[in-house]
């Protein structure tokens, strides 16, 4: 299959481009498309076949469930069973990098929900996103565009590296500003409960729903996530990731690289701004400034993505503290690194 790609201006968008897309989704066929946090792999969200045709184009295990991506809040209506006063103040937060379950309606097919009885929803404000979910006049299921286990893709050369030759078209609109997923919130128990973390903090969120809960697994790393998405293994370049974190990491990371270096290893190093003189002598990538947490997400899989045509064996990578912000990156970082996360 040859891969299109569909150019749009995020601040002049190319209606003939976005009528091209939408026609490929109703048709039952997928695209992948620009938001806010990463690039999804979007297929018409009430069309059960064009649905299944993501699980094959990622290789994603079938009891992973998709999120349905709606542009108008009436949108919603149709797909949840009940929607209460109290789940309503996070509306608020919408369009935006938010995903909110609840309990399904029964026009959600199954491959949706994996078979639950819940179903996720996101009202994303990429203006490109929005665009095509309009123009196609129907919920757009997407997860992200990459195949599955690998970095989130934040620009359209990322989807192609994993999509070209697997789907019909991908539409470029530029960077993913944030850069990591949604905050994913299951409002279909007792208590709105965060599943995965996101550019919306925990503590954000409580300020809006003082009941706010995080997820058992998201406190206590040996409990099993609510969410099927989290337990599997996630973000992973094809280097090897080793995460630090604690007192003089840059030091300790040097001398490592070194050592590394010794046994004819080829190292990359993610640093902070503040320490990338000391790194000069290997490939290193810059996560921003230390205390600048939003470039860290916004370039966060990208740099892993980058190692990876560097061609490294070995990526080297300060972590940081795990609040706010820092909680949702280093959910990530673990993952990407399968846990070899040291505190110094
Ligand atoms: O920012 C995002 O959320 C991106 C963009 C494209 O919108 N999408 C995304 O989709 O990250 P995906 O499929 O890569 O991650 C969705 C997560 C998975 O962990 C999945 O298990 C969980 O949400 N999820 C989806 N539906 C669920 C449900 N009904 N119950 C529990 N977890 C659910
Ligand atoms: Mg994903």
């Amino acid at each position: 299959m040859k891969t299109e790609i569909l150019k749009i201006n995020r601040d002049n968008i190319n209606i003939d481009f976005i009528k091209k897309a939408a026609s490929f989704i109703k048709n039952g066929d997928l695209v992948a498309f620009p938001t806010e946090t990463v690039y999804g792999l979007g297929a018409d969200g009430l069309n059960d076949e064009a649905c299944r045709k993501i699980f094959k184009a990622k290789g994603r295990p079938s009891d992973n469930p998709l999120i349905l991506h709606i542009s108008h809040i009436s949108m919603l209506d149709n797909l949840v069973e009940e929607i209460t006063d109290k789940h309503r103040k996070l509306f608020d937060l919408w369009p935006g990098p938010m995903t909110l379950i609840f309990k399904k309606s029964d026009l959600i097919p199954d491959a949706v929900t994996a078979g639950g009885d819940t179903v996720a929803i996101r009202f994303p404000s990429d203006k490109v996103a929005l665009a095509l979910i309009s123009q196609a006049n129907t919920p757009i299921a997407a997860p992200s565009a990459n195949i599955s286990g690998r970095p989130s893709p934040t620009k359209a050369s990322d989807v192609y590296q994993d999509m070209d030759g697997i789907i019909p078209v991908i539409i470029d609109g530029g960077e993913s500003n944030i850069g990591i997923e949604s905050t994913v919130i299951d409002l279909s128990g007792d208590e709105p409960t965060i599943l995965r973390p996101g550019f919306y903090t925990y503590e954000f969120l409580k300020e809006i729903l003082d009941d706010m809960k995080l997820d058992d697994s998201l406190v206590d790393s040996t409990k099993i996530p609510k969410s099927p998405g989290q337990k599997y293994k996630h973000y992973a370049p094809k280097a090897k990731l080793r995460v630090f974190i604690g007192e003089n990491v840059p030091a300790y990371i040097l001398k490592l690289a070194d050592k590394y270096k010794e046994e004819g290893k080829k190292v990359g190093i993610l640093v902070f701004d503040e320490d990338k003189d000391k790194f000069a002598s290997y490939p290193y990538l810059s996560l921003g400034s230390r205390n600048d947490l939003s470039t860290m997400s916004h370039v966060l899989f990208s740099s892993l993505r980058e190692m990876d045509r560097l061609g490294v064996d070995i990526i080297l990578a300060e972590g940081v503290r795990e609040n706010h912000l820092g909680k949702s990156i280093m959910n990530r970082m673990k993952k990407a690194a399968a846990n070899d996360v040291n505190y110094l």
